[in-house]
């Protein structure tokens, strides 16, 4: 059952004409489980100005769907009463939705909902609305108190509760806020001041974190939007604004963004806009201009995302390094780090914190600081990390690794780690993330925009950025010049080697198809491939939804061993490195045992290969700081290839959101 719901402007609820397609929505929710439900990863968008509201929405339904979803919804105010359409299931049933019932009007939200617990259904779906029906609200986050703000409302009269939704609660209580300080006869400015007033009394009173927009059938060109732990950006257009909770949904439109911090309240109409603080203190904000392209969003001719950043590896990958590498003096230029040379000598130690496939990158990072700084170094997981007492010296550096820059964990960390006094700094691909803009300085990745839910050229973006680190602490310590100038040469290659990889395309494709019906696999590496194998074993799960596992080699004679079989490939990451010949005993292992190996190796080591794995991938020779970057790639191809034969949703694999923004 999709929702239709159309709210009369003029009469109370009660009174409205209902249809009875209406009816049975009401009813529905008013049996509906009680819940609180959780909407998080969500997308959000919203529109003011001049144009048709629908078509922007949908569109920048679209351009989030990536991110993550599972039902959809829109609200837009027609001849100043709110139109609703909403639907679990995907943008394409709400666009249907909206085809069979058009809605126009140039002032509207819409909203994705991605569940963490709560149902998926068409009541659950945003915009939800307050006790009058004229305001609809959308919402990212949870309203921890919500239970405490209903059981007032009630005690209040309120009775007219269509959902057990946390988001409904918040809807109710700024509609109250509104309607009660407009009891007496107020024209339009002063409605629109009231609404405001509305929206930071109300959220004053919320524990918990948001990202909202709302609309008010009263005010009709004239749209609310806050944030707290929940991104947030307003687009600045030309006779229309614009708020979103990912710039990408709305580059389309305008690249002016202004984007919004923790506790900010905004105002927008067709041709201004208001930033307040929860107080109501005017507060500035710059409107920077968006670093990419609508274009720059597109799949162009690959089949997918994925397929398309992995391409894009061989330019993401020079990009990571443009600018910063100091042949002069063999050494790195990192000057976003905002330390001076006394203050990056005096590092002691470094902990490196991430989530999924950036923990994984700060795996590599472990190793390469280790090697080329001698710099002790720890990774943890952020969500570990910001709960435990881990003890830290004074000198300790702390960087967060993040993609998004918004993901909850990584930025609980990089919290907990400021509170406690030790510099924090942010290794970001989006530059305006809360992450970026909350670190005491870093390193942006230059990736582009990641659109794939599987991170792919954001890792290897990663990896140089780690061994441009490793290089200048190295350089400020006790590597020689002619190590980091073999760093440099090393890193410089990269791009061309990457493109080489690239050719072997077919090849991986073909071991995909080979494999298709395999019941899983494991991924095995040493040292600098350690973590390749962790990060080979998570794309391949999280798109294949087929068991894999990733470990040391060596681990193999510790339990492993006891999965081998014949449907159980295992990838090894065994280049010509130091740990060849180690790699080669754990393969003779699996060989021992009926196990098919696939072996990714380089150099001469092919040939040792040769009578031993079913299946040998050849890659560029390359310093063992940097060979990671090469060995990734293939095990990206294998997991999407992999993906594809199975038909699954590469993009958007099940259960997966792109930034995870709940803990
Ligand atoms: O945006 P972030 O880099 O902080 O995201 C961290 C993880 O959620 C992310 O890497 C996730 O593991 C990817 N889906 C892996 O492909």
């Amino acid at each position: 059952m999709a929702i239709t719901i159309t709210f009369l402007q003029q009469l109370p609820l009660a009174a409205t004409r209902v249809t009875r397609r209406q009816q049975s929505f009401y009813l529905a929710i008013a049996g509906d489980t009680p819940a609180a439900t959780v909407q998080n990863m969500c997308g959000i968008v919203g529109y003011v100005g001049r144009a048709q509201a629908t078509p922007i929405l949908l569109d920048g339904l679209r351009r989030l769907e990536y991110r993550g979803y599972d039902s959809a919804g829109l609200a837009v105010v027609q001849r100043g009463r709110l139109e609703t359409r909403k639907c679990a299931g995907r943008i394409a049933a709400l666009a249907k939705l909206v085809r069979k019932e058009p809605v126009s009007g140039s002032l509207g939200v819409s909203h994705t909902r991605w569940a963490t617990h709560g149902k998926v259904n068409d009541q659950n779906a945003h915009p939800h609305f307050d006790a009058s029906g004229k305001l609809a609200l959308v919402h990212n986050g949870v309203i921890e108190n919500y239970q405490a703000l209903k059981e007032e409302l009630i005690r209040d009269g309120d009775t007219n509760f269509r959902s057990e939704t946390d988001t409904e609660v918040l809807a109710h209580l700024i509609g109250k806020l509104y309607d009660d300080s407009c009891a007496s006869t107020v024209d339009a400015p002063g409605k629109k001041a009231r609404l405001f007033d509305a929206v930071r009394t109300a959220l004053r009173q919320v524990i918990g974190t948001y990202g909202i927009a709302l609309v008010h059938a009263d005010v009709p060109d004239f749209m609310i939007g806050a944030r707290r732990g929940s991104p947030l950006v307003l687009g600045v257009g030309k006779g229309e604004n614009f708020l979103a909770s990912d710039v990408s949904a709305i580059v389309a439109y305008t690249r002016d963004a202004v984007y919004l911090n923790d506790f900010d309240v905004v105002a927008a109409g067709t041709d201004k806009f208001e930033i307040t603080s929860l107080a109501g203190d005017s507060t500035e904000h710059p409107v920077s201009k968006v670093e990419f392209t609508a274009e720059d969003v597109r799949k162009g001719d690959f089949p997918h995302y994925m397929l398309k950043e992995i391409f894009e590896q061989p330019n993401t990958v020079r990009d990571a390094m443009r600018g910063r590498l100091n042949h002069e003096e063999c050494t790195a230029r990192l000057g976003g780090l905002n330390m001076v040379a006394p203050q990056l000598r005096d590092v002691g130690r470094i902990v490196l914190t991430g989530c999924g496939t950036a923990l994984h990158a700060g795996r590599v990072g472990e190793y390469l600081i280790e090697r080329l700084a001698n710099i002790p170094t720890e990774v943890d997981y952020a969500s570990e990390f910001r709960h435990r007492n881990t003890p830290m010296t004074s000198e300790t550096l702390v960087f967060a690794i993040s993609q998004s820059g918004e993901t909850a964990d990584t930025l609980g960390a990089l919290r907990e780690s400021r509170r406690k006094g030790f510099r924090t700094l942010g290794i970001c691909n989006n530059v305006a993330s809360t992450i970026a803009r909350e670190s005491d300085g870093g390193v942006y990745m230059h990736a582009g925009p990641e659109i794939g839910v599987a991170a792919t050229k954001s890792f290897t973006s990663q990896l140089v950025i780690l061994t441009l680190l490793g290089l200048l602490f190295g350089r400020m310590r006790n590597l020689s010049a002619a190590e980091g100038s073999r760093v440099i040469e090393a890193l410089e290659a990269l791009p061309q080697q990457v493109e080489a990889v690239l050719d072997l395309n077919d090849q991986i494709k073909a071991i995909a198809k080979k494999y298709a019906n395999a019941n899983g696999f494991l991924f095995f590496g040493r040292q600098f491939n350690y973590p390749i194998a962790l990060e080979g074993a998570l794309k391949m799960k999280e798109i294949t939804y087929l068991f894999a596992e990733g470990h040391p080699s060596a681990e193999l004679k510790h339990g492993i061993i006891a999965l081998i079989r014949s449907d159980l490939p295992s990838v090894f990451i065994a280049p010509d490195d130091s740990v060849f010949s180690k790699n080669l005993n754990n393969i003779e292992q699996v060989k021992a045992r009926k196990g098919p190996i696939i072996a990714l190796t380089s150099g001469n080591c092919a040939k040792h290969l040769k009578e031993i794995a079913n299946e040998i991938v050849v890659l560029p020779e390359a310093l063992d700081y940097v060979m990671p970057i090469l060995t990734a790639v293939p095990l990206q191809l294998l997991a999407y290839h992999l993906a594809a034969q199975l038909g699954r949703d590469v993009d958007k694999p099940r259960n997966l959101a792109k930034s995870v923004t709940v803990e």
